[in-house]
């Protein structure tokens, strides 16, 4: 049960008016907690969760009875409590290679959403008639369906200070509950001088009558960035802050575009700010720290002890160039320091942060490194004996957090083994085991693939389960799919290999081609069956565990040939060409590697582009 409360935005302060008791809809919770012992695993979630049901947009707010206080565009109750704005589908996916489908992206909103983030920037419309139908399908089942906390996220999207971005953004956001658009032009003199060609009066008066527009369509949570603030002329930043929000802004982001500040002049950036911008009491300071110096966690927490009540960050900190700031990091270093952050907490569920990162992995194509903080494979686990030893006797010696914080469970609490002669009920129970709650057809497609590993390997480790399930689960919709693949290579000649593929329809197709080496010559064939010319942008093989006979995971990055697949930048406004990843999983690395191009051509044609007059109208998106 939660308490629904009507909000009245008439004025620029909005406060509760009316609460009404409401029952949330019941969700089903996929994901299982459970403590193993030292080797660490992933947490998963159910790919088949349900749609939420839109509903019309209204006015009113759902308070959960957790903690979290209740939802005022540009007030929080409670002082310390910081909100976490999640770019992950925006920032992060305009990354080079993440390219998302839209349902892998509202898989990963209704993750976040159980994640308990606060708002989720859903895209920029703007960039392309898929990004705007991504955007409007996350609000419209996201941002009306409660997780299971009763926690409802903001859905936002992005638009550059011009009408048309703000009315695609809006187009796209309506439809949730509670919607927020949020605008940006740069402040700094090497931004207005060099990109935009416009003086500091321009600029004002472009982003005081943005906000307005904004406002007038009827949107009450506004977010406005003055991009690039980090190196803007503090005076001018203060005097663009306070006529936005004069305009109607309810939360002002501080972006440090290009990663360059260093820790405390960020904290002094905010700290300033709050000092000297004439009504910045009716409005949250936000942060957006970039990574280009690899300080992006370090300045946002810097910048939320120095009074900033909203972090915008991204899971793994994947986005532009070196990257943003890592939920995880920011939201388990605010957890870890409680006291010394000055009591400081957020709403997020950090059980579900590693299957975040694991789906974002996966889904982005943009791997996480081994030592990475908090999600890394090496992130919990101590090799050497006096780290051992420590453990052993008192964990706190060398853990500062424990992993089953994170969703992480240490490995081989069932002590069960898997070999050839396991059943479905084994594969069950270790999938179980390591997090993966999954049954049905997936069930089969993992015992399938299990079986033609365990035939030739005695033993199948958790790992190679891991890269087994994630390989199957966190594929995208299937257009095509190995059947069979023979090759022959060596140095008596080029490489031939003949590739069976079966389509959506079931129908086999067969093809032969020569190459310079076997993934060439596979690669080849599966050309000539599928019909479409890409580039082949990355290509890496790695084994999952040590032996000889590993499991091999193959990721690739390919661009299509043809200019069909394009999106336009929101910070530079370039249109760029899109680009697909995929992965596989194999014991036989060229089996491995068709899979994984298998895979990115799946995701690239599962990619249509549609065309603005195709959008459907949201009445024939809820049918
Ligand atoms: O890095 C940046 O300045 C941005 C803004 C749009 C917030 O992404």
């Amino acid at each position: 049960m939660a308490i629904t409360a009507a909000i009245c935005f008439g004025s620029p302060n909005p406060k509760p008016i009316a609460c009404a008791a409401a029952a949330d809809a019941a969700v089903i919770n996929p994901l299982i907690s459970r403590p193993r012992s030292l080797t660490l695993h992933r947490h998963c979630w159910n790919p088949s969760l349900v749609a939420g049901a839109p509903s019309p947009r209204s006015f009113a707010v759902r308070c959960s009875l957790s903690s979290r206080p209740d939802y005022i565009p540009n007030l929080i109750p409670d002082h310390a409590y910081v909100r976490i704005f999640d770019t992950t589908l925006r920032d992060g996916e305009q990354s080079p290679g993440a390219t998302m489908t839209s349902s892998e992206k509202i898989t990963v909103a209704r993750l976040l959403s159980r994640l308990g983030v606060d708002i989720i920037e859903a895209g920029f419309p703007a960039s392309s008639p898929d990004d705007l139908e991504a955007v409007r399908s996350i609000a419209m089942e996201v941002g009306n369906k409660p997780a299971e906390d009763g926690h409802l996220p903001v859905i936002c999207g992005l638009a550059r200070c011009n009408k048309k971005d703000i009315d695609a953004a809006w187009e796209a956001v309506r439809h949730a509950r509670r919607p927020r658009v949020h605008t940006f032009i740069a402040t700094s003199e090497i931004h207005m001088q060099h990109k935009l060609r416009k003086t500091r009066e321009e600029v004002v008066r472009i982003a005081r009558e943005m906000v307005g527009y904004v406002r007038r369509l009827g949107c009450e949570d506004i977010e406005f960035s003055p991009e690039d603030a980090g190196r803007s002329d503090r005076e001018f930043l203060y005097h663009v802050l306070e006529e936005v929000i004069k305009a109607g802004a309810t939360t002002v982001n501080i972006p440090d575009t290009v990663g360059y500040t260093i820790p405390h002049e960020f904290g002094q950036l905010i700290s300033d700010i709050k000092a000297n911008t004439r009504g910045i009491e009716n409005a949250i300071i936000s942060t957006h720290c970039q990574n280009d110096l690899g300080l992006a966690t370090a300045n946002t927490l810097a910048g939320a002890s120095a009074g900033a009540r909203q972090l915008e960050v991204t899971v793994n900190g994947i986005g532009e160039r070196a990257g943003n700031a890592s939920l995880e990091e920011v939201v388990m270093a605010i957890r870890c320091r409680k006291q010394t952050m000055g009591g400081l907490y957020t709403g997020i569920n950090t059980k579900h942060i590693n299957m975040a990162s694991k789906m974002v992995a996966e889904y982005s194509g943009l791997h996480v490194q081994p030592h990475k903080a908090i999600v890394g494979a090496n992130a919990f686990s101590h090799e050497s004996g006096i780290h051992q030893d420590g453990m052993l006797k008192f964990k706190g010696t060398y853990e500062i957090i424990s992993p089953d914080d994170i969703g992480l469970s240490r490995s081989n609490e069932s002590g069960i083994v898997l070999g050839k002669l396991s059943g479905r009920h084994a594969l069950k129970s270790k999938l179980t085991e390591l997090g993966y709650d999954i049954s049905g057809k997936e069930l089969d497609d993992v015992f399938k693939r299990f079986k033609e590993i365990a035939e030739k390997k005695k033993r199948v480790s958790d790992d190679d389960i891991e890269a087994l399930i994630s390989n199957e689960i966190f594929q995208p919709k299937v257009i095509w799919s190995l059947h069979d693949l023979q090759v022959t290579s060596g140095t008596l000649g080029l490489s031939t290999a003949t590739v069976k593929l079966i389509d959506s329809e079931g129908v086999e197709r067969i093809a032969c081609s020569v190459g310079t080496g076997p993934v060439h010559a596979a690669y080849e064939a599966v050309n000539n069956i599928v019909q479409v010319r890409v580039t082949l942008m990355e290509y890496s093989l790695n084994s999952v565990t040590e032996g000889i006979d590993a499991v091999a995971t193959t990721r690739v990055l390919i661009r299509a040939d043809h200019n069909g697949h394009t999106s336009t930048h929101a910070l530079t406004g370039e249109t760029l060409p899109r680009t697909f990843s995929g992965s596989g999983a194999d014991m036989d690395v060229v089996v491995s590697s068709v899979r994984a191009y298998i895979s990115a051509l799946n995701k690239m044609l599962g990619f249509r582009e549609i065309s603005r007059n195709e959008i459907p109208s949201p009445e024939a998106v809820v049918a």
